[in-house]
């Protein structure tokens, strides 16, 4: 052959062709608002989360409005629970009048078509911090955390969730939650269940936020959550959860995880979504806030990396200022 006839960069030589060709997009559409809310009123900032606040249920509803308006169709809770509202049962998780089913019932209420997705973890409920209830050893017990988990869903089912996201990583929660809601009527209550969550170092931010940071001291979540060495090991979790009715499943982090994104969506073609987690938004922001990284470029480019691995959607810290940045191109 002789000096190239085939030349990739034609195609990208203008703007138009780019457009034409780009196998890719992140819209409106595939973005999920994380929020954490506590009893508190007004707003408290996460330190190391900068951007990100704790919010009264008020101000809940704002972020809401804010929400609605740009078109994002669901956010994620997550209670910031009182100290005292904490004990070795968990059992303010399943509180009917609980910060997390006064929220979900706010958000019902003013903003029907938002959807409301609901973590599923006793993580803000127990004093160690830990997702389940552990035995005498402190080792988290299985099926008794999954007792706990069912009625914890239940409640979130019956203040009108939409979506509930079991990320506990308890073997057969997925089954025993789907099987209680059935009985319960809540037959279109949706499962997002986090598949493959890997026992990460990137959540950090998120414990600070939260509050658990401090219970869960020098522990870790390694008997439960995934080995991050592990890709095999994603695929069985999530044809389990899928064997037991999930509706949607989630990889988790995001960005160091972006292969098992690929795997699942390659091997179940199942809506798939992925968590940019607070660690992944806080490397972005500090970097951007020292002027090393163009934040708006840089958090575009990483959630467009989300879609082309083969996610259906991202949660995603960013997601109001990316709803907004989109409208603006
Ligand atoms: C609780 C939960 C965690 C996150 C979401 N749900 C923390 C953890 O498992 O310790 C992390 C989210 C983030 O880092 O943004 N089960």
């Amino acid at each position: 052959m002789a000096f190239p006839y085939t030349r990739p960069r034609r195609l990208r030589r203008d703007e138009f062709s780019r457009r034409l060709v780009r196998e890719n997009r992140l819209g409106v559409d595939d973005l999920i608002l994380p929020v954490f809310v506590h009893e508190a009123s007004g707003r408290a900032p996460v330190a190391s989360m900068p951007g990100v606040e704790r919010l009264s249920v008020d101000e809940l509803l704002r972020t809401a409005a804010d929400a609605v308006a740009l078109g994002i169709p669901a956010l994620v809770l997550f209670p910031v629970t009182a100290p005292e509202a904490k004990s070795l049962d968990a059992a303010a998780a399943w509180a009917e009048d609980g910060l997390a089913q006064r929220a979900i019932r706010a958000l019902k209420r003013e903003f029907p078509q938002l959807g409301v997705i609901t973590d599923v973890a006793l993580d803000p409920y127990t004093t160690h911090g830990q997702d389940g209830l552990v035995d005498a050893d402190g080792y988290v017990s299985n099926d008794d955390t999954v007792e706990a988990l069912v009625n914890q869903a239940l409640s979130h089912a019956d203040a009108g969730a939409d979506v509930v996201a079991p990320s506990d990583m308890m073997d057969g929660r997925i089954g025993a939650i789907r099987e209680a809601l059935e009985e319960s009527g809540h037959v279109n209550t949706r499962i997002l269940a986090y598949s493959a969550k890997y026992a990460s170092a990137f959540y950090g931010p998120f414990r600070d936020a939260v509050g658990s940071a401090g219970a869960l001291g020098k522990g870790n979540k390694s008997t439960y959550q995934m080995d991050p060495g592990n890709s095999d090991e994603a695929l069985r979790e999530v044809g389990l959860d899928l064997d037991e009715g999930a509706d949607m499943v989630m990889v988790k982090p995001g960005l160091p995880y972006l292969d098992i994104v690929r795997r699942v969506k390659d091997h179940f073609g199942v809506p798939t979504f992925a968590y940019q987690v607070s660690g992944e938004y806080a490397m972005l922001k500090a970097a951007a806030m020292n002027g090393w990284l163009d934040e708006r470029a840089c958090a575009l480019e990483a959630l467009l990396g989300f879609k082309r691995a083969g996610a259906d959607g991202v949660l995603t810290y960013f997601a109001l200022d990316a709803a907004r940045w989109l409208k603006e191109d």
